[in-house]
Order: C-alpha cells, then structure tokens, then sequence
C-alpha cells in the first residue's frame, strides 16, 4: 500500500471515529463535572430579574427541597441498597447538578453544594447542549461560557449564547417528564408521550405554550426585556413551570405558585351534567355527568399518578335542602369514598399488589385518566324517596388532590400536614370559587376563538 494510501485510510478512520463519537455522545454521568462548574441562580438574577423571579418558589427550584419527594427518596435509598439499585436514580432528575458532580450519593443530602440543592436550576437548564432522547434525564452538558436558548439574536456581553431549537420543543421537557423504571422499564410517568400523541402536538401547542407563557392553555405573547441590559421583545418566555402542585408549594410557603396552580387545574376540565329538575316518588332517578379535559395538553392527571387522585362529587338535594344522593365525599380520615371513580394509576408489585412506591412497579393493574380533548361519562342513579319535594337540585365539583391523606400521613405521621382539595371544576359553574373569568368558562372561549393556538413569534 502506498504511504499517501495509508495516510488517507488513517484519516478516513479518524474521521469516521471522530463522527461516531459525536454522534453518540453519552449522557452526562456521575463525576464528569463540578458543581462550582454552574452558576448560583442568584448571579443570573442580576440580569434576568423576571426569569429569578418567576422560578424561584417553582417546584423546579424545590425539586430537591420538597419534603414530599425527600421522603419518598430515602425510602428509596434503603430499597436501593438492598437491591442494589443505582443509588442516584431519583436524583438524576431532582438534582441534576448534585448527580454530575458526584454529590449524591450520599442520599441524605449531607454532600451537595448549595447550587445542587436549587435542583432544577437556571445554569443546569441552559448548560444542556444536547440530549440523548426522551426519558430518565439524558441530557449533555457543557457548563461554561454559553448559555444555550432558543433566540438566535441574544447577545449579552457576560455570557456567550447560543440557539438550539431543542429549547422551543416539548422533547427538552421530555427529558424529565417521562419516567421509566430503572431496571425492568415500565412507564412510570409518560407526560410527554401523552402530549406527543394528542392534537397539540400536531398543532404545535408544545409545553412550553402552557407552562412558560401567560396562555395556561395555549401561547400568549408576554412583552418585555429577557434580560435588564437587553433589548424590548415582543415576547419573553416565563419560567414559573406551575402544574398542579397546590400542596408543596402550600406547606412550603410558595404561595405565588400555589395560586396559579389552582389556577391550571381550572382551566384544565369541564363539566356537563344531565339531571332532571323534578321527580316522582320511587322514581329510580338517572343523573349522567360528562367529564372532558378541555385544557391540559396531556392526560389529567399527569405526572406521578400513582399518588395524585381525581374525582368527582355528586350531591342531589331536595327543595327544603335534603340529600337525596350524595357520592364522593371525604370521610374523617381523609379517604374517598370507596364507591367512588378515582381518576390515576394504580401500579402493582412483583406480588401483584398495589403500590405507590415507584421502584417497586412491575406492572401497571389500572390507567383511567381522561386524555387530552377526551371525555368520560358517569352515570349514577338514586331511588326518590316518598317524602321528597320537587324540584330537585344537583350539583356536582371535579376535585384534585396531589397525593391520599393517607399515604402523606404514612409518611410524616397522622395529619402532619393536610392535602389540600381542590376544585377543578363545578356544576352549576356559578358556584365555583375562583376568581370569575378564571375558570372553565374562560378556557372554552378562549379555546374557541382559536387565540389559544397562536404560535411562537420572534
Ligand atoms: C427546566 C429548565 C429551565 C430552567 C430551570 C430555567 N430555564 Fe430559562 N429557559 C428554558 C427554556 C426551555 C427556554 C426557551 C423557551 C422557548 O423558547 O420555548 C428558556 C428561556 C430563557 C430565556 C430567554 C427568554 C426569552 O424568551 O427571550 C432566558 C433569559 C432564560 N431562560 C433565563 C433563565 C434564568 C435566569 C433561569 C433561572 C432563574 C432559568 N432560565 C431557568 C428552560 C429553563
Ligand atoms: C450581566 C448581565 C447578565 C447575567 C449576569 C446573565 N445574563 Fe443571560 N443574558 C444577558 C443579556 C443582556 C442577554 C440578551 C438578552 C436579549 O437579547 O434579549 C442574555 C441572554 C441569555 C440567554 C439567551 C436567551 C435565548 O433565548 O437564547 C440565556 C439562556 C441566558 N442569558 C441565561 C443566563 C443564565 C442561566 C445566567 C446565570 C448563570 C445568565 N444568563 C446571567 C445578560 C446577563
Ligand atoms: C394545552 C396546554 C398544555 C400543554 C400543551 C401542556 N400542559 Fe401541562 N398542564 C396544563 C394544565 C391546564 C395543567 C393543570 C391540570 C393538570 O394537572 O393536568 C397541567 C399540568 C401539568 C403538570 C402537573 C400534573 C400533576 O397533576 O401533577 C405537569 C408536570 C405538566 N403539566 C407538564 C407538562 C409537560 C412536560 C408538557 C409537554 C410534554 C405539558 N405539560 C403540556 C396545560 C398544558
Ligand atoms: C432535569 C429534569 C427536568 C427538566 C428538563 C424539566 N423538568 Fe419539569 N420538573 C422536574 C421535576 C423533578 C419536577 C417535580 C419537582 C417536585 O415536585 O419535587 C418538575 C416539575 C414541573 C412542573 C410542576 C408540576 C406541578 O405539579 O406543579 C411543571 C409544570 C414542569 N415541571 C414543566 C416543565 C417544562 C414545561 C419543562 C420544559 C421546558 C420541564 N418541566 C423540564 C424535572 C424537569
Ligand atoms: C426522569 C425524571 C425523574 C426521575 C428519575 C424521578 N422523578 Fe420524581 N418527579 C419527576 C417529575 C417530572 C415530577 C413532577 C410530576 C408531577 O408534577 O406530577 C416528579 C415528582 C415526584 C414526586 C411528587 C412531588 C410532589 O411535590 O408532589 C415525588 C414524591 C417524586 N417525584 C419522587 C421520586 C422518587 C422517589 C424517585 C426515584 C425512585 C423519582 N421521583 C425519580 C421526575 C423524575
């Protein structure tokens, strides 16, 4: 072989090395990074004061100081060492920065630097060059000098920047918002596939419409500065990242992000009700109620749903106030009345029982969320008993509780703190207690004007 032949083959060979070890670049791991590597959210404050402000208090920047989530953590860890699960699971998604700079383990927190404890952070979030998919946090990361955004015209004299179109789209969300078992793969949490296959998706509606603009149910353009030395935008995106957490953010004083989490959940469902005004005595009496999600881009609930629960109250009552029919309701230790449809999954263990325990899924026993733009109907019916007087009221409330009084109180001892229900959705809607022109009524006009649906402007 000639030694200009040679010469080319080595490159050729260097080159196609070179290509496939970008191309399959690895997930950050555990060690690869320090944590002084990321900046404390509180320097980026200097600049982007709405962006601090709007974050902090989310449930983004309590992922890892969420008593909730610790707690279920350290169960974890005592599982983990017994089975010899990979200690840092949890943790890859709650603390990531914690993860890439080998803090955690140890599990009790006792190592992390006070940048790992803002768990899902300004610097993490813009240090994510690439990911390597959807699911169990896959993400590349390159601290440094550039901060990665989706605005190709940034310029900040403090900081490089750079576009990547990754940020405008729900698959950077995925990264997290999909959870798999790590061992036997079940789907544990799947908000982005849900998302994925709805219409939103096909219409564009991506996370980011919802949960990072004003829209609640879709894009609405937000004017102002991205940064305070920085130019007028027509639109800047906000980072509050409010779902439906109104207990955390209660018990942990974040009160700003629990009402606009009430907030999410009414917009989010509607209700129909069939029922008639009056009856005869003995009159087997037919009430059918119409759920449909009208506002979430995923399936409600979403997210950990092993724990959070959904569930609709009926009340029948006679003219002089008596209860005729009443389903739904809570009893004194804070459970749902077992005749009751609860709206979650219910995952099962190696023995086929139920568990909310996420590492100890093996398969999943039942799924009956409502999809996004779907329905389920509930039919209930009551005998009229002889002495009741026409006509005849119902009422009915969607509620949602983030996780059972009784797991919380399994975990931190009776009634430490008490989940917080909340009403999603009522029937007659006059009696809702939001604020009016918050409520269902609000998200149908504004879903049937289409203005929900505008996309992204530069
Ligand atoms: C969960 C990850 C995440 C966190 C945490 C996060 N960001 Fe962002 N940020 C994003 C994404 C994604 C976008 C782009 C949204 C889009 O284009 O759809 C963005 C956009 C921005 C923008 C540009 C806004 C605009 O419209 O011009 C700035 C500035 C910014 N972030 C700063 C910050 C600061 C400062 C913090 C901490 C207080 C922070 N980010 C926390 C993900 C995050
Ligand atoms: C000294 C001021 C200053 C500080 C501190 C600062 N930035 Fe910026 N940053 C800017 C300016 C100015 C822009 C450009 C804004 C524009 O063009 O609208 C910018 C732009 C950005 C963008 C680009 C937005 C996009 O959509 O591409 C991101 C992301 C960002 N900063 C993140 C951060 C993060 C994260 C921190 C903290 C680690 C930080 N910045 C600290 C001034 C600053
Ligand atoms: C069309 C608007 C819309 C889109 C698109 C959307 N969401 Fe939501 N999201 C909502 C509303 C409304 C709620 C409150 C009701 C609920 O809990 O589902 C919510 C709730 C949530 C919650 C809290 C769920 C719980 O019960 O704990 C998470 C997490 C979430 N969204 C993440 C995402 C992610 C990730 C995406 C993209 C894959 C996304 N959302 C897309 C509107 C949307
Ligand atoms: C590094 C992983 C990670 C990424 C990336 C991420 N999230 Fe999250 N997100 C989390 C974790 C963890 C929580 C839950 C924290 C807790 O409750 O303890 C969360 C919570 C949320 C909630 C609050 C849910 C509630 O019940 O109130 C919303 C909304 C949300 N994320 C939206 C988004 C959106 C939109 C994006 C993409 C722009 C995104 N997230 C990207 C990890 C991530
Ligand atoms: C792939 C990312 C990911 C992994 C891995 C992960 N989580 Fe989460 N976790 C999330 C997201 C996203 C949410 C928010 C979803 C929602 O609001 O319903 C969340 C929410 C939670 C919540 C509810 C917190 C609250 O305030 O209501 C608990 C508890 C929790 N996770 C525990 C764990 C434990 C324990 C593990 C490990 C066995 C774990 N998570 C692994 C992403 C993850």
């Amino acid at each position: 072989m000639k030694r200009s032949g040679l010469l080319s083959l080595i490159i050729t060979a260097l080159f196609t090395g070179l290509i496939l070890f970008i191309g399959a670049a690895e997930p950050s791991g555990p060690g690869d990074f320090r944590s002084d590597q990321f900046l404390k959210s509180g320097i980026c404050s200097n600049c982007h004061g709405s962006s601090f402000g709007e974050w902090d208090g989310s449930m983004h920047s309590n992922a890892d100081s969420d008593f909730f989530y610790q707690a279920t953590l350290q169960e974890y860890g005592v599982a983990a060492e017994a089975q010899g699960l990979s200690p840092e699971f949890c943790s890859r998604c709650h603390t990531p920065v914690g993860v890439v700079s080998a803090e955690i383990p140890p599990l009790n927190g006792s190592h992390l630097s006070e940048v790992s404890k803002e768990g899902v952070q300004c610097d993490f979030c813009h240090s994510v060059a690439e990911s390597e998919g959807i699911g169990n946090a896959p993400f590349v990361l390159e601290p440094g000098d550039i901060k990665w955004g989706n605005r190709s015209d940034a310029e900040s004299s403090s900081h490089e920047t750079e576009a990547h179109e990754f940020y405008n789209d729900s698959a950077y969300c995925g990264m997290c918002h999909n959870i798999y078992h790590p061992v036997n793969n079940l789907t544990l949490g799947a908000t982005y596939t849900e998302w994925e296959e709805s219409s939103y998706a096909e219409e564009g509606v991506n996370c980011q419409a919802c949960h990072m603009t004003p829209g609640i149910v879709g894009f609405e353009e937000n004017p102002g500065k991205a940064a305070s030395t920085g130019p007028e935008r027509e639109h800047v995106y906000t980072h509050h990242f409010v779902g439906a957490n109104a207990f955390v953010t209660d018990v942990m004083g974040e009160s700003r992000h629990e009402k606009r989490a009430i907030e999410y959940l009414q917009h989010a469902a509607e209700l129909e009700v069939t029922a008639p005004d009056s009856a005869e005595p003995e009159e087997n009496v037919k009430v059918e109620v119409k759920i449909t999600n009208v506002g979430a881009g995923h399936r409600i609930p979403t997210g950990v749903t092993e724990d959070r629960e959904m569930w609709l109250e009926l009340t029948v009552n006679d003219s002089e106030g008596r209860i005729l029919y009443h389903s739904g309701a809570l009893d004194s230790e804070g459970k749902i009345d077992p005749e009751t449809t609860v709206y979650h999954t219910v995952f099962a263990d190696s023995e086929g029982k139920p568990t909310v325990k996420l590492w100890e899924a093996e398969s999943i026993l039942s799924d009956n969320r409502i999809g996004p733009k779907e329905s389920v109907i509930e039919n209930l019916s009551f005998i009229m008993p002889e002495n009741a007087s026409n006509p005849i009221n119902t009422k009915a409330v969607l509620h949602y509780r983030s996780a059972p009084q009784k797991h919380i109180d399994e975990l931190f001892g009776e009634r430490a703190y008490t989940v917080p229900v909340i009403e999603m959705a009522t029937y007659p809607e006059e009696e809702k207690t939001s604020t009016p022109g918050f409520g269902t009524i609000g998200a149908i006009i504004a879903l049937s004007l289409g203005i929900a649906f505008r996309r992204r402007k530069r």
